[in-house]
């Protein structure tokens, strides 16, 4: 059966409630999802030797990280769902529960800056007193270099993209001067790493030619600070308030002062970022694309005025609504590097409804948002660690040695008695234990 992947006026509330099979039933009703990642994920979505062994060196296997679905995101009036490759407990229902208030409130609205990826080739040994001099000269051919740089790529070039512009920096006052040359590059659907890698590398002897410099490195940046998107939520504050009670507007209060706590101060705001992370690299490695180099240029931005502060802006608008945002770097792909080699990643982007990169990166970042704002509103309430432990404490009791469905009588038990530690789960699991030897004990 064919489905047109659009999941307006469908619900995926209380999909955290149903059974594995229901979920996975679900997914099936409203997508084409890709058969051979469905297949290896209904198989334990261990990632075949052949393919771990073609992927990296001395591969001896893999490593196989939970999968799940944030539910709830409505972006510029479109339904979506994420699928989320994640280690940690509450990360998946904090997401999706702020997807919910946001979805309640009107939804995200994106914007994709329209940017280019970054190619850098350094020219060592320029004197400071003809720095001036050699820039004009590069900018003087620019437009044979941009040429040049076109040729080399001519599929990219048909497809649309290419080399579009080129700039110059200097660095008079390093030990050893420099200038750097910035090709900005329009990679369409990749990520670009290798075409950037292959431009720079090509074009290089050119540019030698041209300057007369030596030479120095020829790589792309992963701080794509031109590729830049931004997406932005309102939130009505009567959702916020805690159960039972009609305290949004205070808890909204309560969020801005957490948010200027992460924009003056680093070490905050180290770990507000860490909590936009969680919705934007799950995305990142459920789609096989490379969460180092989208890590490496998000934290590389969140310094852009020159001391590290949070990514994300937090206000109270003149309506009383709570108003967030986020605009961060991104560089993923859709075709290129494993997008298209590994099952699950094409089981991901089935999921996604076969976004573009475009669509992808401002998917994560509004999962980044959404995960940002769960976090602050539990930590301006009830403290992060009761929705964290609870969902933890199966973690808990798994690593107490508790197994079978002892894992869950003793995480509710911890729950119920609100000691939720590896000390009260070893001493839950030794009485479970004890009462089963003892009515064993009686039957014999
Ligand atoms: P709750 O209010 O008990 O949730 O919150 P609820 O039962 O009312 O359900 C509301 C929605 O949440 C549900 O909607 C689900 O979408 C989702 P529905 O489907 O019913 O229409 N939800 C779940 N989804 C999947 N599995 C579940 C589940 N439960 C609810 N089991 C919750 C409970 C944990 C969500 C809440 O307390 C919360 O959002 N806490 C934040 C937890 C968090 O941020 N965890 C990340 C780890 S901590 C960290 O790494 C970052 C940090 O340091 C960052 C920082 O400091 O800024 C905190």
């Amino acid at each position: 059966m064919s489905h047109n992947n659009t999941l307006n006026g469908k619900t995926f509330s209380g999909f955290y409630k149903l059974s594995r099979a229901e979920r996975l039933q679900k997914l099936e009703d409203n997508f084409d999802l890709n058969s051979e990642g469905l297949k290896l994920l209904e198989s334990g979505g261990a990632l075949p030797f052949d393919l771990s062994d073609l992927f990296v060196e001395n591969s001896v296997g893999s490593f196989p990280m939970p999968f799940g679905i944030v539910t709830n995101i409505l972006m510029d009036g479109q339904e979506h769902i994420a699928p989320f490759a994640v280690e940690e407990s509450s990360v998946i229902a904090a997401s999706s529960n702020a997807c919910k208030w946001i979805k309640e409130s009107g939804g995200f609205k994106t914007q994709d800056h329209g940017g280019m990826m970054i190619g850098q080739v350094q020219l060592l040994d320029v004197e400071p007193s003809k720095m001036e001099d050699l820039k004009a000269l590069i900018l003087e051919n620019k437009s044979m270099i941009v040429s040049f740089c076109n040729d080399i790529h001519p599929r990219l070039v048909e497809r649309g993209g290419g080399t579009r512009d080129l700039q110059v920096k200097s660095f008079p006052d390093a030990e050893s001067p420099f200038i750097v040359i910035h090709l900005l590059m329009d990679t369409c659907e990749a990520m670009g790493a290798n075409l950037i890698n292959t431009t720079c590398e090509k074009v290089a002897p050119l540019i030698q030619t041209i300057t007369g410099a030596r030479i120095g490195l020829q790589i792309l940046s992963n701080f794509a600070s031109e590729k830049l998107y931004t997406t932005t939520c309102k939130v009505k504050t009567s959702l916020l308030s805690e159960k039972g009670m009609n305290n949004g507007d205070e808890i909204a209060q309560r969020i801005i002062e957490a948010y200027q706590f992460a924009k003056y101060d680093p070490h905050r705001a180290a770990t507000h970022n860490k909590g936009i992370m969680n919705g934007i690299d799950p995305v990142i490695i459920a789609t096989g694309n490379d969460w180092r180099a989208n890590e490496a240029g998000i934290h590389a931005f969140a310094c852009k005025e020159g001391r590290y502060q949070s990514l994300s802006t937090w206000k109270i608008l003149e309506d009383g609504d709570l108003e967030g945002s986020l605009t961060v770097p991104m560089q993923l792909g859709t075709v290129g590097g494993i997008t298209r080699l590994h099952p699950m990643a094409k089981f991901s982007l089935s999921l996604l409804n076969n976004p573009t990169s475009n669509q992808l990166a401002l998917i994560a970042i509004s999962t980044g948002l959404a995960s940002n704002l769960a976090a602050l509103r539990a930590l301006v309430t009830t403290g992060i660690q009761a929705g964290h432990m609870k969902l933890h404490a199966k973690n808990i009791a798994l690593a107490a040695g508790a197994r079978g469905k002892r894992i869950d009588t003793v995480a509710d038990t911890m729950i119920r008695e609100n000691t939720i530690s590896q000390s009260a789960a070893e001493n839950i699991l030794q009485k479970l234990i004890s009462s089963d030897n003892s009515s064993q004990t009686a039957t014999l």
